[in-house]
């Protein structure tokens, strides 16, 4: 049995020892069995709140992951995927059987995104796992070289290890500190990209802010003849707290293959946000711009909740790309029945109304205009020709449907 201790660090700035979490070896089909219980200490704390208010309600019962990994899932949503994870692994040299759940969590103890830590022992001295800004050139030509299965010098790659272990997503990542103090999430380009992939989200996410959602700060910055996107981390507070995350996959125990839709998160949302007019208009909002650029890749990890002062939240809007995948179907199905083809305005319209948003035809009408001007802006950000006209296709299928009355 292994046991890991789970510290919440609140927005404020204070830290929570606010859980327990048991798990055995795995069998021989990898299954691990786990549980998770709060702390006395963290029950008897006014600020307490339950960190999966689905999965994990407070209460002093020990609660079952009814989970092969073993873990609940929000404990999971700390993990980084693919990248972080390929070099966690390497970073501790872990061999792959010993590469579980309950085992990364323990190697990437204070590390991870979000407010939670976790210890196996007394303690792990807490390190600040980002990089200096000044340090951006070379982490990316070290995060191009490593995702290659080129060779990096040893001491870049110990720092790209510390740096770009902990934030999640399947494409290579750094955590960066500026020189004012503020942390970002660096988006890097890997060396078989078909499309200037950073300036494409650069230029997306000037689209969405211009179509009023909530987007964080974001820039782009040259390194060398490359383009890194820098998104400002919005589970970090100016207290020198964190805003703990879960994420919709985890809120809707959406494991695996899933066939779910935005009418999911709606209910979500009505359940356990703290504000749920405004994050039911934000998430219209955000289903309407998905649509309209043609994001198919609004899989459950690319939305979350965020637990800040005032309670759950919708969080910033991340991850927005169109459809350099030629997916053409979203990952998510759209409410009444639309299935995962965007629907016309008219049943976007209805969609609206069905989840008693604030006047759906007022957000529609922004995200048309902003996204008409998609090939200006995506020229400003630098995105190349070729690429603007392989998307063209895809975007022009979204504004149309956008501005469609009939169906
Ligand atoms: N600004 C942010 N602040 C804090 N956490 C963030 C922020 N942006 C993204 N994240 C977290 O990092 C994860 C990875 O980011 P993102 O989804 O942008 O990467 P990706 O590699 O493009 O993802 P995917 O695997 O979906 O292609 C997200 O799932 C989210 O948990
Ligand atoms: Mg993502």
């Amino acid at each position: 049995m292994q046991k890991l201790n789970v510290v919440l660090t609140l927005p404020g700035g204070g830290h929570l020892s606010c859980g327990e979490i048991f798990t055995t070896t795995p069998d021989a089909r990898g299954r691990i069995q786990g549980s998770f219980r709060y702390t006395k200490e963290y029950l008897s704390n006014p600020g307490a709140f339950p960190l999966d208010p689905v999965h994990l309600p407070l209460g002093a019962a020990e609660i079952e992951a009814d989970r092969p990994q073993g873990i609940h899932g929000v404990f999971e949503d700390a993990l980084p995927d693919d990248w972080g994870r390929a070099l966690l692994s390497a970073k501790y040299r872990i061999p792959r059987a010993e590469q579980t759940v309950p085992n990364l969590l323990k190697f990437l103890g204070a590390s991870g995104l979000g407010a939670l830590s976790f210890y196996s022992g007394k303690g792990n001295a807490y390190v600040d796992p980002s990089a200096g800004i000044h340090d951006l050139s070379r982490m990316l030509a070290a995060a191009l070289n490593f995702d290659a299965g080129l060779p990096v010098d040893e001491n870049d790659l110990n720092a790209l290890f510390i740096c770009g272990s902990s934030p999640g997503g399947a494409r290579p990542k750094a955590l960066i500190k500026d020189n004012d103090g503020r942390q970002w999430i660096a988006k890097f380009p890997r060396l078989n990209d078909r499309y200037h992939v950073e300036a494409i989200e650069a230029g997306t996410l000037w689209l969405a802010v211009n179509a009023g959602l909530n987007v964080p700060d974001f820039s782009i910055r040259k390194a060398g003849n490359r383009s890194v996107l820098l998104v400002e981390r919005f589970d970090m507070t100016p207290s020198c707290g964190r805003n703990h995350m879960i994420s919709m996959q985890t809120l809707l125990g959406a494991d695996g293959y899933y066939n779910m839709s935005y009418s999911d998160m709606f209910v979500m949302i009505n359940k356990f946000s703290s504000k749920p007019r405004k994050d039911t208009d934000a998430l219209f909002r955000q289903m309407v711009f998905n649509a309209a650029i043609s994001n198919t890749d609004d899989h459950l990890k690319n939305f979350a909740m965020l637990y800040t002062e005032s309670g759950f939240c919708l969080s910033p809007a991340y991850d927005l790309v169109p459809d350099i995948y030629h997916n053409r179907e979203h990952r998510l199905s759209f409410p009444q029945g639309a299935g995962t083809l965007p629907p016309g305005r008219k049943i976007l319209e209805r969609i609206g109304n069905v989840y008693k948003v604030s006047n759906p035809g007022r957000i529609m009408d922004d995200v048309y205009q902003s996204v008409s001007r998609w090939q200006d802006v995506f020229e400003e950000y630098d995105v190349p020709e070729k690429d603007i006209q392989r998307l063209e296709p895809a975007i022009s299928r979204g504004l149309s449907r956008l501005g469609s009355q009939t169906k």
